[in-house]
C-alpha cells in the first residue's frame, strides 16, 4: 500500500535542518510532506526551529523565548552544517506556509506548547483560514494542547506524537481530537495499527533512516514515513 513520504524538519540530512533549504530539497527529492517545528519568539510569533535554544543550530547563544524576531533573523542558521549554507536564516512559521502552501504538504509540530502560554493559540489563528484540503496539519506530543487546537481549528488534522504505549483507553478517547498518530517506529507493531485503524486513526512512523526500517514499515502498513532524506528509500519501495 502506498504511503506519504514526510520529510522531517525538510530534507535534513542534505541541508540544514528547518531552513528553507531544507525544504526546497524536500521538494526537489519529491517527498510529499515537510515536517517541521515551531516555537514562540519574545515578540509572540512563531518561528520554525527544534531546540528550545539557538546553540545547536546557529551561530548565537539563548533561548529562543529571550529572542525578537529582528534579532533570531541576525542569526546564521546554515554555517553548523556546511559552509554551503551559510546565511541560512531561520525561517517565521508565516514565510513557509506563504512560500509552501499548495506545493507540498506541511506538518507542524507544536513544540512544548504547554510552556509557552498563547502558542497554540497564535497557532490556530494562523492556520484557521486555510481548507482541509489545503495538506496542512498539526501534531504534538501534549494532549491537552492539542485537543485546545483542534477546539480551536477543527478544519486541520490534529496528530498526537507518541514515544510511549497507549493503552485502548487512551487510543478510544483521543480519538475525539486527534486524527493521525505519529508513532516511534520502535512502538509500532501489527496489533496496534489493527487497533489504531479500528479507530480510523492514520498512523506515520518516525524517525526511519535505513532501509531495513523502510521495509518494516512497508509490511506493517503505516500510512506516512518520516524521515532525513528519501535517498535511503529503496526505489521498489519508493514508487509503489
Ligand atoms: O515527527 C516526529 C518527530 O519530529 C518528533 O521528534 O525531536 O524530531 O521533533 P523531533
Ligand atoms: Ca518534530
Amino acid at each position: 500500500m502506498p504511503f506519504q513520504s514526510i520529510a522531517h524538519r525538510g530534507a535534513s540530512a542534505l541541508a540544514p535542518e528547518n531552513t528553507l533549504a531544507s525544504f526546497e530539497k524536500a521538494i526537489e527529492l519529491g517527498f510529499d510532506y515537510i515536517e517541521l517545528d515551531v516555537r514562540l519568539s519574545k515578540d509572540k510569533q512563531l518561528v520554525v526551529i527544534h531546540d528550545a535554544d539557538v546553540q545547536r543550530t546557529t551561530d548565537g547563544e539563548g533561548q529562543i523565548e529571550y529572542f525578537t524576531v529582528k534579532d533570531l533573523k541576525k542569526l546564521d542558521a546554515g554555517s553548523w552544517f556546511s559552509p554551503a549554507f551559510a546565511g541560512e536564516k531561520i525561517p517565521l512559521l508565516n514565510e513557509v506556509l506563504t512560500r509552501y502552501s499548495g506545493k507540498i504538504g506541511i506538518i507542524i509540530e507544536m513544540k512544548s506548547p504547554e510552556n509557552h502560554p498563547g502558542m497554540t493559540e497564535i497557532l490556530a489563528d494562523t492556520l484557521k483560514w486555510f481548507k482541509s484540503s489545503s495538506q496542512i496539519k498539526v501534531q504534538s506530543f501534549h494532549v491537552n494542547e492539542l485537543k485546545k487546537f483542534h477546539q480551536l481549528a477543527p478544519k486541520i488534522p490534529a496528530g498526537l506524537l507518541l514515544s510511549k504505549p497507549l493503552d485502548l483507553f487512551h487510543l478510544a478517547s483521543y480519538r475525539d481530537f486527534a486524527s493521525f498518530l505519529s508513532v516511534h517506529h520502535l512502538l509500532l507493531s501489527k496489533s496496534f495499527i489493527n487497533q489504531a485503524e479500528l479507530f480510523g486513526y492514520e498512523i506515520y512512523s518516525w524517525t526511519i533512516s535505513k532501509q531495513y526500517q523502510f521495509a518494516d514499515m512497508q509490511r506493517l502498513g503505516v500510512q506516512g514515513i518520516i524521515s532525513d532524506d528519501e535517498k535511503r528509500l529503496p526505489d521498489s519501495i519508493m514508487y509503489v
